[in-house]
Protein backbone atom coordinates (compact mmCIF):
# COMPACT_ATOMS: atom_id res chain seq x y z
CA UNK A 1 0.00 0.00 0.00
CA UNK A 2 0.91 3.24 -0.70
CA UNK A 3 2.30 5.76 2.15
CA UNK A 4 0.04 8.29 1.90
CA UNK A 5 -2.88 5.50 1.88
CA UNK A 6 -1.60 3.80 4.98
CA UNK A 7 -1.99 7.26 6.58
CA UNK A 8 -5.26 7.45 5.72
CA UNK A 9 -5.84 4.10 7.16
CA UNK A 10 -4.02 4.35 10.62
CA UNK A 11 -5.89 7.57 11.07
CA UNK A 12 -9.41 6.01 10.82
CA UNK A 13 -8.66 3.78 13.73
CA UNK A 14 -8.57 5.63 17.72
CA UNK A 15 -4.92 5.87 19.41
CA UNK A 16 -4.33 8.04 22.18
CA UNK A 17 -1.73 7.13 24.66
CA UNK A 18 -2.54 4.44 26.89
CA UNK A 19 -5.90 4.03 24.18
CA UNK A 20 -4.32 1.89 21.31
CA UNK A 21 -6.60 -0.99 21.01
CA UNK A 22 -8.25 0.42 17.51
CA UNK A 23 -4.97 1.23 15.61
CA UNK A 24 -3.04 -1.76 17.13
CA UNK A 25 -5.91 -4.02 15.44
CA UNK A 26 -5.60 -2.35 11.92
CA UNK A 27 -1.73 -2.19 12.25
CA UNK A 28 -1.47 -6.08 13.12
CA UNK A 29 -3.86 -6.78 9.79
CA UNK A 30 -1.37 -4.87 7.87
CA UNK A 31 1.54 -6.75 9.20
CA UNK A 32 0.69 -9.91 9.23
CA UNK A 33 0.74 -11.39 5.50
CA UNK A 34 4.58 -10.01 5.96
CA UNK A 35 5.23 -11.18 9.10
CA UNK A 36 6.74 -14.43 11.13
CA UNK A 37 5.23 -13.46 14.09
CA UNK A 38 2.66 -11.08 15.49
CA UNK A 39 2.07 -10.32 19.21
CA UNK A 40 1.28 -7.78 21.46
CA UNK A 41 2.49 -7.59 25.36
CA UNK A 42 0.81 -6.14 28.80
CA UNK A 43 1.71 -2.37 27.63
CA UNK A 44 -0.16 -2.94 24.37
CA UNK A 45 3.08 -2.84 22.45
CA UNK A 46 2.66 -4.74 19.00
CA UNK A 47 5.84 -6.69 18.30
CA UNK A 48 6.39 -7.80 14.52
CA UNK A 49 8.97 -10.68 14.38
CA UNK A 50 10.59 -11.20 10.83
CA UNK A 51 13.23 -14.04 11.70
CA UNK A 52 16.43 -14.36 11.11
CA UNK A 53 19.89 -16.01 12.18
CA UNK A 54 21.67 -12.70 12.46
CA UNK A 55 21.44 -9.72 15.93
CA UNK A 56 18.61 -8.93 17.23
CA UNK A 57 17.06 -5.84 15.82
CA UNK A 58 14.78 -3.40 16.40
CA UNK A 59 12.93 -1.04 14.75
CA UNK A 60 10.19 0.99 17.13
CA UNK A 61 8.09 3.43 16.06
CA UNK A 62 5.28 4.62 18.58
CA UNK A 63 1.96 3.78 17.36
CA UNK A 64 -0.14 5.99 20.21
CA UNK A 65 -1.32 9.86 19.54
CA UNK A 66 -1.52 12.94 21.98
CA UNK A 67 -5.41 12.98 22.98
CA UNK A 68 -7.73 14.54 25.75
CA UNK A 69 -9.24 12.33 28.58
CA UNK A 70 -12.11 14.02 29.89
CA UNK A 71 -11.97 15.01 34.08
CA UNK A 72 -15.04 16.60 34.64
CA UNK A 73 -18.89 16.89 33.35
CA UNK A 74 -20.44 20.22 34.05
CA UNK A 75 -24.10 20.43 34.80
CA UNK A 76 -24.64 22.32 31.67
CA UNK A 77 -23.20 19.40 29.81
CA UNK A 78 -19.91 21.16 28.84
CA UNK A 79 -16.88 18.37 29.39
CA UNK A 80 -13.16 20.01 31.30
CA UNK A 81 -10.52 17.42 29.83
CA UNK A 82 -6.49 16.72 30.95
CA UNK A 83 -4.23 16.06 27.94
CA UNK A 84 -2.05 12.74 27.20
CA UNK A 85 0.95 14.19 25.74
CA UNK A 86 2.41 17.26 25.22
CA UNK A 87 -0.08 19.53 24.05
CA UNK A 88 -0.72 23.23 24.28
CA UNK A 89 -4.11 24.98 24.95
CA UNK A 90 -3.57 27.78 22.42
CA UNK A 91 -3.17 24.89 19.62
CA UNK A 92 -6.38 23.57 20.30
CA UNK A 93 -8.49 26.44 19.75
CA UNK A 94 -11.99 25.47 18.17
CA UNK A 95 -10.64 22.01 17.13
CA UNK A 96 -13.29 19.72 16.33
CA UNK A 97 -12.67 16.36 18.46
CA UNK A 98 -13.96 12.68 18.14
CA UNK A 99 -14.25 10.12 21.01
CA UNK A 100 -13.82 6.38 21.01
CA UNK A 101 -17.45 5.91 20.47
CA UNK A 102 -17.97 8.66 17.91
CA UNK A 103 -19.15 10.91 19.77
CA UNK A 104 -17.82 14.49 18.69
CA UNK A 105 -17.94 18.20 19.96
CA UNK A 106 -15.42 20.92 19.65
CA UNK A 107 -13.05 22.78 21.80
CA UNK A 108 -13.49 25.83 22.82
CA UNK A 109 -11.96 28.69 25.38
CA UNK A 110 -13.99 30.59 28.06
CA UNK A 111 -15.03 33.74 26.78
CA UNK A 112 -13.18 35.54 29.16
CA UNK A 113 -10.05 33.32 28.43
CA UNK A 114 -6.95 35.49 28.10
CA UNK A 115 -5.05 34.09 24.88
CA UNK A 116 -1.64 34.81 25.29
CA UNK A 117 -1.14 32.62 28.85
CA UNK A 118 -4.20 30.35 28.32
CA UNK A 119 -4.57 27.40 30.03
CA UNK A 120 -6.73 24.23 29.32
CA UNK A 121 -8.24 24.77 31.90
CA UNK A 122 -10.07 28.06 30.64
CA UNK A 123 -11.33 25.63 28.03
CA UNK A 124 -14.28 23.09 27.56
CA UNK A 125 -15.41 20.85 25.01
CA UNK A 126 -19.11 21.26 23.90
CA UNK A 127 -20.68 18.27 22.61
CA UNK A 128 -23.88 19.58 22.06
CA UNK A 129 -25.06 18.06 25.46
CA UNK A 130 -28.15 20.09 27.10
CA UNK A 131 -27.13 19.19 30.35
CA UNK A 132 -25.49 16.58 31.97
CA UNK A 133 -27.43 14.05 32.16
CA UNK A 134 -27.47 13.95 28.57
CA UNK A 135 -23.62 14.36 28.79
CA UNK A 136 -23.05 11.68 30.47
CA UNK A 137 -24.94 9.36 28.53
CA UNK A 138 -22.94 10.33 25.55
CA UNK A 139 -19.54 10.25 27.10
CA UNK A 140 -17.80 9.16 30.82
CA UNK A 141 -15.76 10.64 32.54
CA UNK A 142 -11.58 8.59 31.71
CA UNK A 143 -13.30 8.62 28.16
CA UNK A 144 -10.44 10.02 25.47
CA UNK A 145 -10.95 11.83 22.48
CA UNK A 146 -8.19 12.45 19.53
CA UNK A 147 -8.43 15.66 16.82
CA UNK A 148 -11.05 15.14 14.26
CA UNK A 149 -9.59 17.09 11.69
CA UNK A 150 -9.12 16.15 7.92
CA UNK A 151 -5.72 14.72 5.93
CA UNK A 152 -4.80 15.63 3.00
CA UNK A 153 -2.09 16.42 0.27
CA UNK A 154 -0.96 19.49 -0.89
CA UNK A 155 1.83 18.57 -3.62
CA UNK A 156 4.54 16.21 -2.20
CA UNK A 157 2.84 17.27 1.70
CA UNK A 158 0.94 15.76 3.41
CA UNK A 159 -1.32 17.49 6.18
CA UNK A 160 -3.03 15.40 8.87
CA UNK A 161 -3.56 14.92 12.74
CA UNK A 162 -1.26 12.38 14.08
CA UNK A 163 1.29 12.54 11.83
CA UNK A 164 3.19 11.75 15.36
CA UNK A 165 3.41 9.38 14.69
CA UNK A 166 1.14 7.56 12.25
CA UNK A 167 3.58 8.54 9.56
CA UNK A 168 5.91 6.24 11.14
CA UNK A 169 4.17 3.55 11.68
CA UNK A 170 3.26 3.87 7.95
CA UNK A 171 7.24 4.30 6.79
CA UNK A 172 7.37 0.58 8.73
CA UNK A 173 5.00 -1.14 7.58
CA UNK A 174 6.29 -0.05 3.79
CA UNK A 175 9.60 -1.72 5.22
CA UNK A 176 8.28 -4.85 6.30
CA UNK A 177 6.49 -4.78 2.50
CA UNK A 178 9.76 -4.31 1.00
CA UNK A 179 11.92 -6.86 2.99
CA UNK A 180 13.32 -10.10 0.99
CA UNK A 181 15.32 -12.33 2.47
CA UNK A 182 16.34 -10.52 5.91
CA UNK A 183 19.96 -11.52 7.53
CA UNK A 184 19.21 -9.90 11.09
CA UNK A 185 16.08 -11.31 13.78
CA UNK A 186 13.96 -7.99 13.00
CA UNK A 187 11.97 -7.06 15.18
CA UNK A 188 9.39 -4.02 14.27
CA UNK A 189 7.50 -2.66 17.48
CA UNK A 190 4.52 -0.80 17.55
CA UNK A 191 4.87 0.87 20.46
CA UNK A 192 2.32 2.31 23.32
CA UNK A 193 2.53 5.19 25.44
CA UNK A 194 5.42 7.17 24.06
CA UNK A 195 3.69 10.43 24.05
CA UNK A 196 3.33 9.60 28.21
CA UNK A 197 7.37 8.97 29.02
CA UNK A 198 8.14 6.45 26.86
CA UNK A 199 6.30 3.78 28.30
CA UNK A 200 5.96 0.86 26.07
CA UNK A 201 9.33 1.25 24.49
CA UNK A 202 10.56 0.48 27.82
CA UNK A 203 9.04 -3.12 28.25
CA UNK A 204 9.91 -3.98 24.69
CA UNK A 205 12.65 -3.50 24.87
CA UNK A 206 13.46 -5.57 27.86
CA UNK A 207 11.65 -7.89 26.45
CA UNK A 208 13.59 -8.11 22.78
CA UNK A 209 17.05 -7.50 24.37
CA UNK A 210 18.09 -6.29 21.15
CA UNK A 211 21.27 -5.95 19.92
CA UNK A 212 20.90 -2.72 17.81
CA UNK A 213 17.61 -0.78 18.18
CA UNK A 214 16.12 2.50 15.92
CA UNK A 215 13.60 4.57 17.20
CA UNK A 216 11.19 5.81 14.50
CA UNK A 217 9.91 9.01 14.63
CA UNK A 218 8.62 12.75 13.65
CA UNK A 219 11.37 15.64 14.40
CA UNK A 220 10.96 18.81 14.80
CA UNK A 221 11.72 21.55 11.93
CA UNK A 222 14.04 24.62 11.50
CA UNK A 223 12.54 26.20 8.19
CA UNK A 224 9.37 28.35 9.19
CA UNK A 225 9.32 31.97 10.08
CA UNK A 226 10.50 32.47 13.35
CA UNK A 227 11.90 29.23 13.71
CA UNK A 228 13.12 29.09 17.56
CA UNK A 229 15.96 26.37 16.53
CA UNK A 230 14.26 23.27 18.17
CA UNK A 231 15.30 21.20 15.63
CA UNK A 232 17.91 21.33 12.76
CA UNK A 233 16.02 19.76 9.87
CA UNK A 234 14.20 20.94 6.88
CA UNK A 235 11.31 19.46 4.97
CA UNK A 236 11.75 18.00 1.56
CA UNK A 237 15.18 17.11 2.71
CA UNK A 238 15.11 13.75 3.21
CA UNK A 239 15.30 11.32 5.91
CA UNK A 240 16.26 12.75 9.57
CA UNK A 241 19.05 11.11 11.14
CA UNK A 242 19.10 11.12 14.92
CA UNK A 243 22.58 12.59 16.84
CA UNK A 244 20.74 13.73 19.53
CA UNK A 245 17.18 14.43 21.14
CA UNK A 246 16.32 15.20 24.80
CA UNK A 247 16.31 11.56 25.95
CA UNK A 248 19.13 10.07 24.06
CA UNK A 249 22.72 10.85 22.85
CA UNK A 250 23.02 8.32 19.84
CA UNK A 251 25.57 5.72 19.50
CA UNK A 252 28.28 7.00 16.98
CA UNK A 253 28.33 3.89 15.43
CA UNK A 254 24.69 4.17 14.31
CA UNK A 255 24.81 7.64 13.40
CA UNK A 256 28.01 6.29 11.00
CA UNK A 257 26.32 3.16 9.95
CA UNK A 258 22.89 4.79 8.89
CA UNK A 259 25.06 7.72 6.73
CA UNK A 260 27.41 4.79 5.08
CA UNK A 261 24.32 3.50 3.89
CA UNK A 262 22.91 6.27 2.98
CA UNK A 263 25.67 7.38 0.63
CA UNK A 264 25.73 3.58 -0.87
CA UNK A 265 21.98 3.54 -1.74
CA UNK A 266 21.52 7.50 -2.82
CA UNK A 267 19.13 7.95 -0.08
CA UNK A 268 18.72 11.86 0.81
CA UNK A 269 19.73 12.30 4.53
CA UNK A 270 20.15 15.42 7.25
CA UNK A 271 21.51 15.25 10.69
CA UNK A 272 18.94 15.96 13.25
CA UNK A 273 19.00 17.10 16.74
CA UNK A 274 16.22 17.97 18.46
CA UNK A 275 16.38 20.24 21.08
CA UNK A 276 12.70 20.16 22.47
CA UNK A 277 11.25 16.40 23.28
CA UNK A 278 12.30 12.74 23.09
CA UNK A 279 11.73 9.25 21.71
CA UNK A 280 11.67 6.02 22.46
CA UNK A 281 15.21 6.14 21.61
CA UNK A 282 15.68 7.38 25.02
CA UNK A 283 14.29 4.75 26.48
CA UNK A 284 15.50 1.87 24.54
CA UNK A 285 19.35 2.64 25.35
CA UNK A 286 18.92 2.33 28.60
CA UNK A 287 17.94 -1.13 29.39
CA UNK A 288 19.71 -3.88 30.90
CA UNK A 289 23.41 -3.35 29.87
CA UNK A 290 22.64 -1.03 27.59
CA UNK A 291 21.97 -0.73 23.76
CA UNK A 292 23.46 0.13 20.65
CA UNK A 293 20.64 2.94 19.72
CA UNK A 294 19.90 5.72 16.95
CA UNK A 295 17.28 7.39 15.08
CA UNK A 296 15.50 7.81 11.66
CA UNK A 297 13.11 10.36 11.71
CA UNK A 298 10.51 11.83 9.46
CA UNK A 299 11.12 16.03 9.67
CA UNK A 300 7.26 17.34 10.67
CA UNK A 301 5.95 20.83 11.14
CA UNK A 302 3.42 21.85 13.84
CA UNK A 303 3.54 18.93 15.87
CA UNK A 304 1.23 17.92 18.31
CA UNK A 305 -1.28 20.73 16.50
CA UNK A 306 -4.24 18.82 14.87
CA UNK A 307 -2.77 19.86 11.43
CA UNK A 308 0.79 18.59 11.43
CA UNK A 309 2.71 18.16 7.83
CA UNK A 310 5.35 16.36 6.46
CA UNK A 311 6.77 15.47 3.20
CA UNK A 312 6.16 11.92 1.51
CA UNK A 313 9.67 11.94 -0.03
CA UNK A 314 10.93 11.99 3.36
CA UNK A 315 9.08 9.82 4.57
CA UNK A 316 9.93 7.81 1.47
CA UNK A 317 13.53 8.06 2.42
CA UNK A 318 13.16 6.95 5.24
CA UNK A 319 11.63 3.65 3.89
CA UNK A 320 14.81 3.37 2.27
CA UNK A 321 17.34 3.71 4.71
CA UNK A 322 15.81 1.39 7.41
CA UNK A 323 14.86 -1.35 4.70
CA UNK A 324 19.09 -1.04 4.05
CA UNK A 325 19.53 -0.89 7.67
CA UNK A 326 17.36 -3.88 8.54
CA UNK A 327 19.14 -6.19 5.41
CA UNK A 328 22.60 -4.79 6.55
CA UNK A 329 24.98 -7.93 8.01
CA UNK A 330 25.32 -6.31 11.44
CA UNK A 331 27.60 -8.37 13.51
CA UNK A 332 26.36 -9.49 16.78
CA UNK A 333 27.94 -8.04 19.73
CO1 LIG B 1 4.80 13.34 19.92
ZN1 LIG C 1 6.35 10.95 18.29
Amino acid sequence: MELFELIQTLNTAHGPSGDEGAVREVIAALARPHADEVTADTLGNLIVRKRGSGPKVMLCAHMDSTGLIVTHIEKEGFLRVGTLGGIAARELLYTPVRFKNGVRGVIVPEEKAEFGKLKLDACYVDIGAKDEEQARRMVQVGDTAVYDTAIFLSGDKVVSPYLDNRISCAVLLRVLEELDACPNDLYLVFSAQEEVGLRGARTAAWSIDPDYALAVDVTDVDDTPGSEKLGTVRLGQGAAVKVMDRSVICHPQLVETLERLAGEREVPVQRDIMRGGGTDAGAIHTTRMGVLTGGVSVPCRYIHTPTEMADLGDAAACVKLLAAFAQEELTRL
